[in-house]
């Protein structure tokens, strides 16, 4: 097994199931699948470079405006397949490849772009016997399409940026009836019955085939089957291949068997990228940033499973010159292989390579292979982070803007016993000073672990305990998880049954599994009507003892099936439309949390923004609300891989991600928590949280010392509050990380491209957190060349670029604010982050070497639509230059009156100036107090007293 943290992360969420199990003994990496336990990823694999039996049949091409059809046939089986391409505005294009006419539909995944993406137009601009020229729309890049062997290179100018199936690695498995058989009478019988079973479930679910997922388009298929008369065979007499393959009609692990009756189904395809040493993304990772290449080893996979919550098909590829991404579109079992010609060579290997002439291209390869689907793949092509981030979120949607008190502190312990413990909780913060907006509530407040319920010897009186929080302008989360207790008393579970709202059996019975309540059903959160009476639930008359500040988190999402292969559903088991869990798995978590957060907007009327936070996910959930990296351990390697585990998040848009400060298996000891709130600090999702048989660890437990640590720590986050809910307000308008690595910023140097141990909030905050246990001091790498940094705490100025040391104390956050940048801070810090709502600001001018900065402020009621519905916001714009420090609108549709005013304004990299001046428009020019430190250049001016709303400008004469 590879060193990955993944697996290490695995290994501890089993020992949990396996408490919560209270059989297992030791933790086995065994329980899940390597790539040669899983047939379909053992038969892709099996294909090896260099023979693809593909060929492209340029006679059958057909353009339309936006697109363009071909049909592709393997001549081997002759089974003819679909190519369909489309330019897309904003520099992306889109490949599609099915059957041309398979046995049944195959999924296509739903619900996860936003909107059908705006289509550019297509053009042939050259031809030859065995290559057709594509031109896409006015973007510069061109598609050569290759007949025999098929293949594409995308290129750009005389630039070959990325080829599809370069490698032949196409594979397709075609639909078929099981009929490589003994005798023509078995194959009959196995047909029917194939046959049957399709009826059978299709009867089960009482719809029709869906519509949105049928084949490709009914017209195109028609037309296509006519152009190429002869080639098209009757389904039933297809020619078989590898029926009898070992997994292809049915495969068992451990204990479990998967039956399959559509047999072997699973799409993979190879992309080369030349000139990219760099590749990111997928996020199922946890080791480094950096993708590592998988030969000689297992593929990364992706499977959300109750190791792995991670679930991500985007891929990045950064060098110097450009950035593109690949987003395969699939919601199966997927499994993706990294191969890259300069792995295992050192840089000096590569260096020698370089200067005698002889060194290839670098290059990576990438494979995907996915169980079921269709191959459905967008291309982003960059060339910038900045538009590979803008076009994957056209698709998949922008990170929800959380309301406020999401980026504030959160508190959470598997379980607060009681409304007196959490009554004792939630005034320990008062007396101990240190902010916190909400209180967690996991599973043991329910009946029973019965979702939408309380305990009534525990939580006799929710609504009393709820309102003694909103009274400290606190808010509280509590668990509601998709598995639902069969129990015949449960209204919940009686109302799913009645509604046929199970997930189905093989059988079509209701399906169910084990998991905390004991045996549980599990909703089909596929289905849309499912979904909705799920949304309905969040409602307060539904919901009983809920109230407006209490939200919600989605748990064991994966699903999570204690006694399930590979502690999930069975790949057989039956959602609505027909569609085996095996199409759609990837999918359940978000769906979980899209029914939850609509639930959350529709109980308010629409008005008020969902916080939901998922453990699985998908690529579109950044739309419901916030992820965590789940079961980690309370030791030093978990804390640092917190910090690629989300940004990797981040590069493929989830932003809104944390790791469980302090860590949830084990008991930290206090240098550990003391570095993790450091950490959490900064960042997206700040929430404490610990297993159940862990000693308590709320922050004052630690002696005064440890206690005053954390509290200053979370003191940081909270005077920060402005800027994190601007840049969050950024990310959700533009699709930008809020959380980002430093080649994001800073493209082409090269020593950002490995840094991982470090990160960026927005462009203006590069943080380097401790994360060594001991630590003296730390290397910090100041990004920029000619640029400056500024320590947020000391305001020592830095000149990059530069590999810094800097020494550390157990009080130290390196954090450094860029020169060039405004950043806005509430420096009065209280209770919660809604008691700072009208709390005066000060501003951090820090200043460039040519004497300029820039930043921004958003502002809004902090917890509705309104800023969207109404123009109820303000967004402000501060700029330095020429010794003026300017305040303007940045957006002039938003309208918000806010008494905020600016209490300060610090100016970082100063000289002294003689007398400074306020300027408002309609008032007299007024002098301004302010007081200069010629050994570190501050500058600081007191009290200008404007309104946060109002124009202005401060001059330095
Ligand atoms: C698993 C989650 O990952 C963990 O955070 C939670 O405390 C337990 N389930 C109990 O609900």
């Amino acid at each position: 097994p590879s060193p990955r943290l993944s697996s290490r992360l695995g290994m501890a969420a089993l020992v949990w199931t396996a408490l919560c199990l209270a059989s297992a003994i030791a933790v086995d990496r065994s329980n899940f699948k390597t790539c040669d336990q899983s047939s379909f990823c053992k038969r892709q694999r099996s294909v090896k470079p260099g023979s693809s039996p593909y060929r492209a049949l340029l006679e059958s091409l057909q353009l339309s405006q936006d697109s363009m059809k071909l049909q592709l046939v393997n001549e081997v089986n002759k089974v003819p397949l679909l190519l369909e391409l489309y330019g897309l505005q904003g520099n992306m294009m889109r490949i599609k490849i099915n059957e041309l006419s398979p046995l049944h539909p195959r999924y296509e995944v739903p619900d996860v772009l936003v909107r059908d993406p705006p289509a550019t137009w297509l053009a042939v601009t050259g031809r030859d016997d065995n290559s057709v020229e594509l031109a896409l729309g006015d973007s510069g890049h061109k598609l050569i399409l290759t007949g025999k062997p098929f293949r594409m290179d995308l290129l750009q100018g005389r630039e070959l940026v990325l080829s599809v199936n370069s490698r032949g690695l196409l594979h397709f498995e075609h639909l078929r009836h099981r009929c490589a058989c003994p005798s023509p009478s078995f194959s009959d019988k196995v047909s029917s019955s194939v046959g049957s079973l399709w009826d059978k479930i299709k009867s089960l679910f009482h719809r029709e085939e869906p519509k949105e997922s049928a084949p490709a388009d009914g017209t195109a298929s028609e037309e296509s089957e006519a152009a190429v008369p002869g080639e098209q065979e009757s389904k039933e007499d297809r020619p078989d291949q590898a029926e009898e393959e070992l997994g292809s009609w049915e495969e068992t692990f451990k204990t479990h068997t998967d039956s399959k009756p559509h047999g072997p189904t699973s799409v993979g395809l190879d992309f080369s990228l030349p000139g990219f040493e760099h590749v990111y993304g997928i996020p199922e990772h946890a080791d480094s940033l950096r993708l590592r290449t998988t030969e000689g080893g297992d593929p990364y996979r992706l499977y959300n499973l109750d190791v792995f919550q991670y679930e991500l098909y985007n891929l990045l590829a950064h060098n110097t010159q450009r950035t593109v991404g690949i987003f395969w579109l699939n919601a199966a079992e997927t499994w993706v292989d990294i191969s890259s010609n300069t792995a295992g060579k050192t840089l000096f290997g590569k260096m020698l390579d370089y200067m005698q002439g002889g060194g290839e291209t670098p290059q990576t390869d990438v494979r995907w292979m996915s169980e079921s689907g269709i191959i459905d793949v967008f291309l982003l092509l960059g060339p910038a982070p900045s538009d590979v981030f803008r076009q994957y979120t056209t698709l998949t949607g922008t990170q929800a803007l959380p309301p406020l008190f999401a980026m504030a502190y959160h508190q959470s312990r598997w379980n607060y016993n009681d409304e007196e413990d959490v009554a004792t909780l939630d005034e320990g913060f008062d007396t101990h000073d240190i902010p916190c907006d909400v209180i967690w509530l996991d599973i043991e407040h329910t009946d029973g672990k019965r979702y939408f319920t309380w305990d009534s010897s525990k939580f006799p009186q929710p609504r009393n305990m709820l309102g003694h929080l909103a009274a400290k302008r606190r808010k509280m989360v509590s668990i509601v998880d998709p598995h639902i207790k069969v129990d015949s008393g449960y209204q919940v579970h009686n109302e799913i049954r009645s509604r046929g709202f199970y997930v189905k059996t093989k059988d079509g019975s209701d399906y169910e599994g084990w998991c905390w309540p004991g045996s549980a059903g599990y909703p089909d959160f596929t289905n849309p009507e499912m979904r909705a009476w799920w949304a309905s639930k969040f409602s307060y008359d539904q919901y009983e003892g809920s109230m407006e500040n209490l939200y919600i988190w989605n748990d064991m999402n994966e699903p999570s099936v204690f006694n399930g292969p590979e502690v999930t559903m069975y790949k057989d088991a039956l959602h609505q439309g027909g569609w085996e869990h095996r199409d759609l798995h990837n999918l359940y978590g978000f769906y979980v949390q899209m029914a939850t957060a609509q639930g959350l907007e529709q109980r308010s009327g629409g008005l008020e923004r969902p916080f939901v936070l998922s453990r699985a996910f998908f690529a579109g959930s950044q739309r419901y609300g916030a992820v965590w990296t789940g079961d980690n351990t309370a030791e030093w390697d978990h804390m640092k891989i917190s910090i690629p585990m989300c940004l990797s998040l981040a590069l493929v848009g989830i932003s809104f991600c944390g790791a469980d400060v302090g860590g949830f298996f084990k008991s930290p000891d206090a240098e550990l928590l003391v570095r993790w709130y450091q950490l959490g600090a900064y960042q997206p999702f700040y929430r404490a949280h610990a297993h159940l048989d862990t000693v308590r660890r709320e922050p004052w437990l630690f002696g005064e010392e440890n206690k005053a640590l954390i509290r200053a720590a979370i003191r940081q986050r909270y005077a920060l509050l402005p800027y994190w809910y601007t840049t969050f307000y950024h990310s959700y308008r533009s699709g930008q990380p809020v959380m980002r690595p430093l080649w994001v910023e800073y493209l082409d140097d090269v020593t950002t491209f490995s840094i991982d141990d470090q990160f960026l909030i927005g462009n203006a905050l590069l943080v380097h957190p401790v994360t060594e246990q001991g630590a003296h001091g730390v290397q910090v790498y100041l990004p920029g060349k000619g640029e400056v940094w500024y320590d947020v705490h000391s305001h020592q100025k830095h000149h990059a670029p530069q590999m810094l040391y800097v020494p550390v104390t157990m009080s130290s956050i390196p954090v450094y604010q860029r020169g060039g940048s405004i950043v806005p801070r509430k420096e009065r810090v209280r209770r919660s982050s809604d008691c700072m709502h009208h709390d005066p600001y000060t501003l951090y001018v820090a200043l460039s070497p040519q004497g300029t900065a820039e930043g921004d402020l958003f502002i809004d009621d902090g917890h509705t639509y309104n800023f969207e519905s109404k123009a109820q916001y303000l967004h402000r714009h501060f700029s330095f230059a020429s010794n003026t420090l300017t305040a303007r609108s940045a957006d002039s549709k938003g309208i918000f009156e806010s008494p905020a005013w600016i209490e300060r304004v610090v100016i970082l990299g100063a000289g002294k100036p003689a007398a400074v001046f306020l300027r408002q428009s309609g008032m007299p020019e007024m002098r301004l107090d302010f007081q200069h430190e010629p050994e570190t250049s501050i500058l600081t001016l007191r009290k200008p007293g404007v309104n946060i709303g109002a124009d202005w400008s401060i001059s330095l004469r």
